[in-house]
């Protein structure tokens, strides 16, 4: 298997624990969240009607859609309330004080 490839997308101190935010890689929107300094980092739109996660509220690991409340495990992409729905993940590390994201 080809080894990922990483690509910077901000400073571990532009995202807070507790919040998440809105990055573009290629052509990929990615929404990443600090959960009590562990970053993760999902597809950036609903599953719903592709509103804004970004947007939404973080709870914990629980991010709540801004438009119409799903909630995601944003550890595993999937949907608190039916799990066959589930976002699509991306791989995250941190390097001395970059956040980077497997794309
Ligand atoms: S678009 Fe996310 S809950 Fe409707």
């Amino acid at each position: 298997m080809p080894e990922a490839d990483f690509r910077s997308v901000g400073r571990v101190e532009d995202i807070p624990p507790g919040t998440i935010r809105a990055v573009e890689v290629d052509d990929q929107e990615i929404a990443i969240a600090n959960v009590d300094g562990e970053f993760f980092a999902t597809q950036q739109h609903c599953l719903h009607l592709q509103g804004p996660l970004a947007e939404g509220r973080l709870e914990g690991k629980t991010l709540s859609c801004p438009w119409h409340g799903w909630q995601y495990d944003v550890r595993t992409g999937k949907n608190e309330f039916d799990h066959s729905i589930q976002l699509q993940t991306f791989e995250v590390k941190v390097e001395g004080d970059e956040v980077k994201v497997a794309v």
